[in-house]
């Protein structure tokens, strides 16, 4: 009786799934892309392909990862004058995307520093972030305070180097830039933080949404595969010695404000 019950159930159950597997299908970017052409033609079978790799690009990129003063806890892991810090989410931000990261520790002696960016194909500066993959251009903290878009139109510095990508509202309804990107450079900044989403809970502020998580792995992505682009391509035992996994992250998420992981520089 149960049994009999049970099957029509299952049945239609397993009829459901598959009929949505086959709308939904897990995709590589490069089958999207030949779907849309596809469709266009009207072609509309999908034949799955691997395209060859593309000579040019850089499948195995390195981000640096500039550091802050601090330790990222207000004093409660480490109150060195000298010590700076990551946040953990950067690393799983980039690693998420399909590359490696090497800290650039902001007072390290130059000459070290130098050294290491030789090491990089893109440069993520944390706390309004920007980056950079093509050329290794210097990127200056522009937008550390909010401007209205009103301002950054006005300013023509600003407004024939960056093109306004979003705007939001901060909690007096006041508009602001929130995201730029070069016209004629390899950089994008941020007024938000896309890699808390998936990777930060200290703050009840940060959506877990799959929408969400959804945004901090498209911005991955992007970031990323801009930095394929970048011709440099750094001996790899060098880039080895001065990967972050030669660090530990430490757990002060519990303290429940700030971050969930930090590494510290001393
Ligand atoms: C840092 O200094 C503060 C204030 O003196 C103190 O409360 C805290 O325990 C110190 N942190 C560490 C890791 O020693
Ligand atoms: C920080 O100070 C310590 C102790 O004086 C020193 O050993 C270390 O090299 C310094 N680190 C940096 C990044 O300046």
């Amino acid at each position: 009786m149960w049994g009999y019950l049970w099957i029509p159930i299952l049945f239609s159950l397993s009829k459901e799934f598959s009929s949505v597997e086959a709308q939904s299908k897990i995709l590589l970017p490069s089958q999207r892309q030949r779907q849309q052409n596809d469709a266009v033609s009207s072609l509309s079978v999908l034949v799955p392909r691997c395209p060859v790799p593309d000579s040019k690009l850089n499948y195995r990129p390195v981000i640096g990862i500039v550091t802050h003063p601090g330790d990222g806890a207000s004093g409660r892991l480490n109150n060195a004058t000298n010590a700076s810090y990551i946040a953990a989410s950067y690393v799983k931000f980039v690693e998420s995307a399909g590359a490696r990261v090497i800290p650039l520790i902001y007072n390290e002696p130059e000459d070290v520093l130098f050294e290491k960016l030789e090491l990089v194909n893109g440069v993520l500066y944390t706390g309004g972030w920007a980056k950079d993959g093509l050329y290794y251009a210097i990127v200056e903290k522009v937008f550390k305070y909010g401007i209205s878009p009103e301002t950054l139109q006005k300013n023509l510095d600003l407004s024939r180097f960056f093109k306004m990508l979003t705007t939001s509202a901060d909690e007096d309804n006041k508009v602001y830039v929130s995201t730029v990107q070069a016209y004629d450079y390899p950089v994008t900044a941020f007024q938000w933080h896309p890699e808390k989403n998936a990777f930060e809970w200290g703050s009840s502020a940060i959506p877990h949404s799959e929408d969400a998580i959804e945004v901090t792995q498209h911005v991955a992505n992007y970031f990323i595969s801009e930095a394929r682009w970048s011709v440099n391509r750094p001996p790899a035992q060098k880039v080895l010695d001065n990967l972050i996994y030669n660090y530990r992250p430490t757990f002060c998420g519990k303290a429940g404000k700030g971050f969930d992981e930090v590494y510290i520089f001393t």
